[in-house]
């Protein structure tokens, strides 16, 4: 959780410009209130409105059934989500631009409206012909190419779940999201390009399937054209199944809760979540907040720079601006490749107008410096936004002024795997800005900052983040885990949604969300469970025991900072604590490999033997405290002196 600096909430809130108030969706704050007001006295009848703008083969019967914590909204209504995002815009817009790929080695390719849904037709008749059915999960792990989205609506018109594993994860982190959600069918492709170097997506794939016996089908996508191991009768080209399919596909009529997809993420303990989104909700969820908060129209060029491994890739990519019928820019690479300008040489090249992209990268493009920025022209931008983690006020307003010239409002959007879409934005024709704060709830969320009994706290005080009604985006259940869904998000805070963040709410009811209160690190955006991690640690020969805390980082927000104890024989040293780090990032992935390991003789912990995180916390940050040993990590900290400091302080229950 990051230090909350209480001046900020005495800063003069910044107006919409004026300009751009005149000509959005929505124009004033007091429109906003408005709506805000209907949405909170009618329920029913807002959704049910909003409902209007998806195309339903039949539509639904009623808005909502709420057996708390279970929701099922737009019962009895019929629809296809690919059909919502291709199909109802060949009429007017078959030659718009839908796609427009850019490789990071600078190739393009651009797919109009009628382009892509004969993609999504035709691999949507492969996934049939290797016997895929409505309700079977396919897993998905891939580079950021065209063929992801196409894969996902493939699975969307024929009524199956897609599960996408983030290309940074490793084996083993595949393996087991393919066997909890028991996935028939992986989707990879050969490598991926990442600053310039190959991910051998199809290596760490064959590793994962020799564990995996639910997987028939292996389809490959050629990318790189590196020699890649192949299992006959298992492994099948994408293009050759591609080729082979016809175009003609019509689109299914589902049930508006028919499972759309699995995301896996982390929570509290070792094991990830499998979040599970159904149809109709989602997507009108989706649709409805990127219209509203990006102030969308017909002439954007949108772009979003997630990577649609990550749930907003999935909402912001794909789902969201597809369904609006958006043209949208996508991007394989890093923002780094080949020069530091690359992000605002594709804003040029593409006139990009909605730019959407997180708190690490815009605290990265500071720290490169504005000589990267100001030779190119990036008076196309019209609207900027962010999301992932908390954005500190110096960057926010870096943001405002350096990239967006002082003309573009910033949307700094609070929501979560979980919650399906955004819940927790500013308007940017509507809502005055602070930076630093997501401002004001949407239309139809009720956010309230609360105590553990549920109480709203006072302005100016911390409390817990929660939501107070159901909403149409929200996660339905954790796949294959009831209990927990129940548990994790309704019990904490009896009969409301737990986000699991801390937040305050000032006396113009803004919320600043200030971070998680459990054990969930968040590392450049990116979602990491510190239970995870110490698992990852001590599946290793050398470790007895393992306490893994985040400390703040200045770019990526936090960063991963290990205490281990060693298995007695074992000394501690350099090549240690590399192979540690290595072992982190071979058992999980990339992403989680720690910044700092650090060995002790033994872990503190209070009475009842819970380890005492928080003093762990302040040492990471601090790097050592008086007395104890300082940042060299090669020998063993003696941690008994916190631990003894903090007895005799009475601070040893946590
Ligand atoms: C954090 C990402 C502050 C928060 C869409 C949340 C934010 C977690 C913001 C969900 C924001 C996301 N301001 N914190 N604008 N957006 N978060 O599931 O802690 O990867 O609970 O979803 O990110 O992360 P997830």
């Amino acid at each position: 959780m990051q230090e909350f600096d209480p001046q900020v909430l005495n800063e003069e809130p910044i107006p919409s410009p004026e300009e751009f108030s005149k000509r959005a969706h929505v124009r004033s704050l007091a429109e906003y209130r408005e709506m805000y007001d209907h949405a909170l006295r009618r329920p029913d009848e807002f959704w049910g409105e909003q409902a209007k703008m998806l195309s339903w083969f039949e539509p639904a019967k009623r808005v909502l059934t709420w057996d708390s914590p279970h929701a099922k909204w737009f019962e009895g209504g019929k629809l296809n989500v690919s059909f919502n995002c291709l199909d109802r815009h060949l009429e007017k817009n078959a030659n718009k631009p839908a796609l427009m790929w850019e490789a990071e080695d600078g190739a393009t390719l651009q797919l109009t409206y009628a382009e892509l849904h004969a993609r999504v037709c035709k691999f949507a008749n492969v996934l049939t012909s290797l016997g895929v059915k409505a309700g079977d999960c396919v897993a998905i792990y891939m580079p950021m190419i065209p063929e992801l989205p196409i894969a996902m609506l493939g699975c969307a018109r024929v009524g199956a779940m897609h599960s996408v594993v983030f290309g940074g994860f490793s084996a083993t982190a595949l393996a087991d999201r393919i066997a909890d959600a028991k996935s028939k069918i992986l989707i990879t492709a050969d490598g991926g390009f990442r600053r310039g170097k190959i991910v051998p997506l199809k290596e760490t794939s064959d590793a994962a399937l020799k564990n995996c016996p639910t997987i028939e089908k292996a389809i490959v996508v050629k990318r790189t054209g590196e020699k890649i191991g192949w299992q006959e009768g298992r492994d099948l080209w994408w293009h050759e199944l591609e080729e082979k399919a016809s175009k003609d596909c019509p689109a299914t009529p589902f049930d508006s809760e028919q499972p759309l997809y699995i995301l896996y993420t982390s929570g509290t303990t070792g094991k990830p979540k499998g979040v599970l989104h159904t149809s109709a909700g989602y997507l009108l969820h989706c649709m409805w907040s990127t219209r509203l908060i990006f102030d969308l129209r017909d002439d954007d060029i949108y772009w979003c720079t997630a990577d649609i491994g990550w749930v907003t890739g999935h909402s912001y990519i794909v789902y969201g601006p597809l369904a609006n019928g958006a043209s949208i820019v996508m991007y394989e690479g890093a923002p780094d490749q080949p020069r530091k300008d690359r992000f605002w040489e594709l804003i040029e090249r593409y006139k990009v107008t909605i730019f959407y992209s997180s708190a690490t990268a815009v605290r990265a493009f500071m720290a490169w410096g504005a000589d990267w920025i100001n030779s190119h022209d990036l008076s196309s931008l019209r609207v900027l936004g962010t999301v992932g983690e908390p954005i500190n006020p110096a960057a926010w307003k870096w943001y405002y002024e350096v990239i967006g010239k002082n003309r573009c409002p910033i949307v700094d959007t609070w929501w979560q795997t979980e919650t399906g879409g955004i819940m927790i934005s500013p308007l940017p024709g509507a809502t005055p800005t602070k930076p630093g704060s997501a401002t004001l709830p949407l239309p139809g969320i009720v956010a309230r900052v609360v105590n553990l009994s549920g109480e709203p706290v006072p302005p100016g005080e911390t409390g817990y983040l929660t939501i107070q009604k159901p909403w149409p985006g929200m996660l339905r259940t954790i796949y294959g885990d009831d209990d927990r869904f129940q548990r994790d998000y309704w019990s904490r805070i009896p009969g409301v949604y737990f986000t699991g963040d801390a937040a305050q709410c000032d006396k113009d009811g803004y919320i600043w969300v200030l971070g998680r209160v459990d054990d969930v690190i968040k590392v450049a955006g990116h979602r990491l469970s510190s239970m995870e991690i110490e698992s990852a640690l001590v599946s290793h020969v050398a470790v007895a025991e393992a306490a893994v805390v985040a400390r703040p980082d200045e770019i990526k927000g936090e960063a991963i900072v290990c205490f281990v104890t060693l298995r007695s024989g074992t000394a501690p040293s350099k090549e240690l604590r590399s192979a540690l780090i290595d072992h982190v990032g071979a058992t999980i992935g990339t992403i989680a490999r720690p910044a700092d390991v650090r060995f002790a003789e033994g872990l503190p912990k209070t009475r009842s033997g819970k380890i005492m995180r928080r003093l762990l916390r302040e040492l990471a940050q601090k790097g050592g405290l008086p007395g104890a040993l300082t940042g060299d990590t090669t020998t063993l900290e003696d941690l008994s002196v916190i631990e003894r400091l903090a007895k005799a302080k009475g601070l040893d229950e946590e």
